[in-house]
C-alpha cells in the first residue's frame, strides 16, 4: 500500500527522477523524465546514464560519477556550472541535478532529480534584457545632463568672453588680447574635457590579444591624462580562458578609468605578472586615493563591474586605498591548466 503509494508519488512529481546503479546503467525512471528526455522508459531502463548527458561531456560525466560513488552523499550536481541534458532527437536543455546515494538489497543507487530550468533561464534572460534597456535609458540622461550642465556651459561661457571682448577691441585692446588668451585656455581645457568624456563612453569591448590591448590601453592613457605611467607585463603569459582575459582587461579600463577620474594621482602603474598558479593585476596610483566604505551612488558602477567581472572568472579582487595614500586594485585568476572553464 505504502509502496503502491509513494510509486505514485514518483510518476506525479513534476521533476523527472532518474536512478542509477553503481554500473552507471539507469534502473528506473519516472515519467516525467521520460517526457523530458523524449524517449519511452523501455529505452531508458537499462542505458548507460550518459546517454543523457550531451555528447561533449559525457566522458567527464563518467568520471565524476566514478568519483561520486566513492563518497557519496546528498549534493547538488555540478554546482555552479550550467548543466544541460540531451533529449533523443540530440538537442539540449538547461537542467538542475540534484544527487543522493541510497542502498537497496546491497547495492548503491544513486537518485538524481532533474530539473529542466529552460522557462526559468528565460525569465532571467528576460529581467536582464529590461534591465539593459533601462540602462541605457538611464545612461542617456546622464549623458544629456552632462553635456548641458558641463560642456555646453563652459562653451556659452567663452562665448560670453569674446562678446566682451569685441567690445574692448578699440577702446581697451590689452584687455581684449587678454580676454581672447583667457578663452583659448578655457576651451582647450574644455577639448580636454570632452575628450576624456568620450573615452569614458566609448565601449569598451575586448577581442583579440591581451598584451596588445593592454599596451595600447595605457598609451591612450598616458596621451589623454599626461599623467606618468609604467607597465610590467609577464613575457610568456599563461593559457588564460576567455572570460579571465575579458576580466582583466575591463578591470584594467575601469581602474585606470578612476586613476584618471578620481586619483589626482602623479604616477599610475599596471603590472600582470604570474606567480604561485595565479595571474595577478596590479594597478596602483600615488593620488589622493578614497574611503572605500564609503557609500557609493547606484549608477557609479564601476567598482562593482570590476567585482562581478571577478566573480565570473572565478577570481579574487582587492581595493586598498586610503585617503591620501593612493590607491592599488588587485585581481587575482587561478591559472589551472587543463582545466575546462
Ligand atoms: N583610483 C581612485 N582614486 C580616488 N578615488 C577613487 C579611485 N577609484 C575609485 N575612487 C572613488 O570610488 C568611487 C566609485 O568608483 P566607481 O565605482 O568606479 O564609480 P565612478 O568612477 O563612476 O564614480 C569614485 O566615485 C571615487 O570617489
Ligand atoms: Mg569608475
Amino acid at each position: 500500500m505504502a509502496d503502491n503509494l509513494f510509486h505514485h508519488i514518483c510518476e506525479a512529481a513534476p521533476d523527472g527522477i532518474v536512478v542509477v546503479g553503481s554500473d552507471g546503467r539507469i534502473v528506473m525512471v519516472n515519467a516525467c523524465a521520460e517526457q523530458q528526455f523524449g524517449y519511452s522508459r523501455d529505452e531508458l531502463l537499462g542505458a548507460p546514464v550518459e546517454q543523457l548527458v550531451p555528447d561533449g561531456v559525457r566522458q567527464q560525466h563518467s568520471r565524476h560519477r566514478t568519483q561520486y560513488l566513492s563518497h557519496p552523499a546528498a549534493r547538488a550536481m555540478g554546482s555552479g556550472l550550467q548543466l544541460r541534458g540531451q533529449r533523443r532527437d540530440g538537442s539540449e536543455f538547461p537542467v538542475e541535478i540534484s544527487l543522493s546515494p541510497f542502498e537497496a538489497d546491497g547495492e548503491r543507487l544513486i537518485v538524481s532529480i532533474v530539473r529542466d530550468v529552460t522557462e526559468r533561464r528565460r525569465l532571467e534572460e528576460e529581467r536582464e534584457q529590461l534591465r539593459m534597456v533601462a540602462d541605457t535609458e538611464r545612461e542617456r540622461q546622464r549623458i544629456a545632463m552632462d553635456l548641458h550642465d558641463g560642456i555646453i556651459q563652459s562653451i556659452y561661457a567663452a562665448a560670453l568672453q569674446l562678446e566682451a571682448a569685441v567690445e574692448d577691441v578699440r577702446e581697451a585692446p590689452d584687455a581684449a588680447v587678454a580676454g581672447i588668451d583667457r578663452t583659448i585656455d578655457q576651451l582647450n581645457d574644455t577639448i580636454r574635457d570632452i575628450r576624456s568624456y568620450i573615452l569614458d563612453l566609448r565601449p569598451a569591448r575586448y577581442g583579440g590579444d591581451l598584451v596588445v590591448s593592454l599596451e595600447e590601453m595605457l598609451a591612450e592613457f598616458r596621451a589623454n591624462s599626461l599623467i606618468e605611467t609604467s607597465v610590467d607585463i609577464v613575457p610568456y603569459l599563461p593559457v588564460l580562458t576567455e572570460s579571465q582575459e575579458s576580466a582583466i582587461f575591463h578591470v584594467a579600463q575601469e581602474a585606470l578609468n578612476n586613476a584618471r577620474k578620481h586619483s589626482r594621482a602623479s604616477r599610475v602603474s599596471l603590472s600582470l605578472q604570474s606567480v604561485d598558479g595565479l595571474i595577478r593585476l596590479v594597478i596602483r596610483d600615488n593620488g589622493a586615493g578614497f574611503d572605500p566604505t564609503a557609500e557609493v551612488p547606484r549608477d557609479h558602477r564601476g567598482l562593482r563591474n570590476m567585482l562581478e567581472r571577478t566573480g565570473a572568472a572565478a577570481g579574487a579582487f582587492r581595493v586598498e586605498t586610503d585617503s591620501g595614500a593612493g590607491t592599488k586594485v588587485t585581481l587575482e585568476l587561478p591559472i589551472e591548466p587543463g582545466e575546462e572553464g
